[in-house]
């Protein structure tokens, strides 16, 4: 007679995470998150409640966030993931990390992840957003220490930096063409 545990069909997946693709065998009631943390080993990615209502498993799903406690990880596959771990290139912080840790956006520091790739989601669709942009796109991911203060300033730094980056070849060439004139 066969066992329970032996009659659980898997379904292989491929899911790519932070540009890598990941494959494995995986029971159909495997959650995204235990997919991020356990099968890719990306522990970044938090978990905090398991029912949709904190936001510290929140992750990009081709760019949209979602809470990864929510999804299945047979139903993101095929699809890129981006998590925490991700945002950082080739040593630099990401302008969103910069601004967390120039603006004391985190005191324990467990919904931190999630707000950052929350925060990366907008500034990707809204490079300058207002307070109350700001604050509505955070309302997901609930953080039980800071008071959400810092998390807007760092946000708010995060927009600033990725702006002044977008302008500063601008008034290069701008320069260059007065001094040309
Ligand atoms: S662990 Fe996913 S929303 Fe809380
Ligand atoms: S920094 Fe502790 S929950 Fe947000």
């Amino acid at each position: 007679m066969t066992s329970p545990t032996n009659t659980a069909k898997t379904q292989h997946v491929t899911i790519t995470i932070n540009g890598k693709p990941v494959e494995a065998d995986v029971e159909p009631r495997l959650l995204l998150v235990h997919f991020i943390r356990e099968v890719a080993g990306l522990t970044g990615t938090h978990i905090g409640c398991d029912t949709t209502s904190c936001g510290a498993c929140t992750v990009l799903v081709d760019g949209t966030p979602a809470k990864s406690c929510t999804l299945l990880a047979v139903q993101a596959d095929g699809a890129a993931i981006a998590t925490v771990e991700g945002l950082e290139q080739g040593g630099e912080l990401h302008p969103v990390q910069e601004g967390f840790f120039q603006e004391h956006g985190l005191q324990c520091g467990f919904c931190t992840p999630g707000m950052m790739m929350t925060a990366t989601a907008l500034l990707a669709r809204n490079p300058d957003p207002s307070e109350a942009e700001i604050r509505r796109a955070i309302s997901g991911n609930l953080c039980r220490c800071t008071g959400y203060v810092n998390i807007v300033k760092s946000i708010q730094y995060a927009a600033k930096k990725i702006n002044a980056a977008e302008t500063a070849p601008v008034a290069a060439a701008v320069g260059a063409e007065v001094r040309q004139a």
